[in-house]
């Protein structure tokens, strides 16, 4: 594994400034303290006075006086700001040679990738496992996608990585010349693909790499972690720190790798950015980045105990010799070289339901809710730090075990709901993306929209893998799919028009 990106030196240039400072958190707090007179946005100004009482007393005070818009001066505002140093230590921490602060997510960070790498050609490979915000970029950006199918695990629904082999193979068969190559790791369960080999392969051909890696925003700051993916040669790097770095929800990261494509995708993503970013960025969102990245850089130890108890905790579940973890299982697979040890995709069949019931009834019965379930499995993840009691989750389990066993006794049968079909093969895509999200459209009926060409793009959570993108032929069997995944108890399909999925809009023929 190549060695975690981070020192603490500071930059030369400015000796005080190490990673165990958070300047942009530092200035707002300054700025905050001061008695000044805001008149100014945001309207509440930052006191409990008229309308703003109920903000004060929900989120106090103090959280107020930190929402302290854009273009301030001593935060942001003219050249060699707080903001300025703390993007240049998230650079330094993650190995990239520029970053980003977003407040719209890593969905952000895909849209600006998309558009970025426009900006090279129009051709672009993806894994079809893309999350959805990225072919909204697709769409954006008006790219030519080809994909590259993830390694699917069948009997868990599970969708992993790709391989090099396989990524060659996609290069190779797209009608046009491959500019960009998009692809997730880690994966929602958290199977690590091998990016450095991904990287030689992209390169090869001349194209970019994208790597989304929103749940790994944790990578590289400890050995026992793998690599951060913008050390192992990924051009542009999307990272949800809110998902495993401790930063408040929405708060990403894109990093920019310091590869041959640097200098042309710096000033493309640059405007990318300004085209996603809102105006009034969010200054707690910032700060929370800024504070997550300096815990990250200073605590190697409390991650050290961390790992230490995902350990036991992981023990702890084999120990039930029922519901074992499906993570020593994915190392099987050619796409896969690690793991996240903070995600915990759980075999629950033991329980006779189905993982999505299971999901469901823990949190309406017993309070406890995990990340997401497929057919088969739950994922819960714990964040770093966090020793939350996993016999808790044991118990309920065996109570619906135990539950589930009686009635079968009673009613004779078995009490297991079904599992949802096999993931279904992507239609044809007979128009770009975006021709089909511009083309005049009409709605029409589930049995009508069979080989029509689809003007929406369809994702069916979980686990939000693009089921159809907008310019693919409907198939029966997708629409089969998406109808099931919304019939089911946790179940449904985001871009549909109607949630039982009766009703489709396609281009106007
Ligand atoms: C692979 C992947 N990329 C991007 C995103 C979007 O991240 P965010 O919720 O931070 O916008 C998600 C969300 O779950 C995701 O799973």
């Amino acid at each position: 594994m190549p060695p975690a990106p981070h020192s603490s030196s500071g930059s030369p240039t400015h000796p005080a400034l190490t990673q165990s400072r958070a300047p942009y958190a530092e200035a707002l707090e300054h700025a905050a303290d001061r008695n000044s007179l805001f008149l100014s946005t945001p309207g509440h100004g930052g006191t409990s006075e008229g309308i703003s009482a109920g903000q004060a007393e929900f989120f106090g005070e103090h959280t107020l006086s930190l929402d302290i818009p854009p273009l301030f001066d001593g935060i942001d505002l003219g050249s060699h700001t707080p903001k300025d140093e703390a993007l240049r230590l998230a650079a330094e921490a993650w190995g990239a040679r520029r970053t980003w602060f977003l407040t719209n997510g890593s969905s952000q960070g895909n849209r600006m990738a998309a558009l970025a790498v426009g900006t090279l050609g129009s051709g672009v490979v993806t894994q079809r496992s893309a999350h959805s915000s990225f072919v909204d970029g697709i769409v954006l950006a008006g790219l030519n996608p080809g994909f590259v199918y993830p390694n699917v695990d069948e009997v868990n629904g599970i969708a992993h990585g790709v391989t090099p082999d396989s990524l060659r193979r996609a290069i190779r068969s797209h009608p046009e010349p491959v500019t960009a190559v998009y692809l997730v790791t880690p994966s929602y369960f958290g199977a690590v693909a091998d990016v450095e080999s991904l990287a030689e392969v992209a390169h090869s051909a001349g194209a970019a790499l994208i790597i989304d890696a929103a749940w790994g925003a944790h990578f590289g700051f400890h050995p026992d972690l793998p690599a951060s993916p913008v050390t192992q040669g990924a051009d542009i790097v999307i990272m949800s720190t809110h998902k495993l770095a401790g930063s408040l929800t929405q708060s990403a990261l894109l990093h920019l790798g310091d590869t041959e494509f640097a200098d042309r995708l710096e000033p493309a993503l640059a405007r990318a950015f300004m085209m996603t970013a809102s105006t009034s960025e969010n200054a707690h969102l910032m700060a929370s980045i800024d504070l997550a990245r300096r815990e990250l850089m200073t605590s190697t130890e409390a991650i050290t105990d961390s790992l230490e108890n995902i350990r036991q905790v992981r023990a702890q579940i084999e120990a039930t010799d029922r519901y074992h973890l499906l993570s020593g299982e994915f190392l099987g697979h050619a796409d896969v070289v690690d793991i996240d040890p903070f995600r915990l995709p759980i075999d629950i069949t033991a329980t006779g339901l189905d993982g999505h019931t299971v999901r469901k009834r823990l949190a309406e019965e017993f309070d406890i809710f995990p990340e997401m379930s497929t057919a088969t499995t739950l994922v819960a993840l714990i964040g770093i730090g966090k020793s939350p009691d996993i016999g808790r989750l044991i118990e309920a389990l065996e109570t619906l075990r135990l539950e589930t066993a009686a009635q079968e006794t009673t009613d004779a049968g078995s009490a297991a709901g079904d599992a949802l079909p096999s993931l279904p093969m992507a239609g044809r895509l007979a128009m770009t993306p975006r021709e089909a999200y511009f083309a005049d459209s009409e709605l029409v009926t589930a049995a009508e929209a069979v080989g029509r060409v689809s003007v929406s793009s369809l994702a069916a959570y979980p686990p939000g893998i693009p089921n159809v993108l907008p310019g693919e032929e409907i198939t029966a069997e997708t629409i089969g799919f998406l109808q099931a995944v919304a019939a089911s108890p946790s179940g449904h399909v985001r871009g549909a028009v109607d949630p039982a999925l009766e009703t489709y809009r396609v281009v106007r023929n």
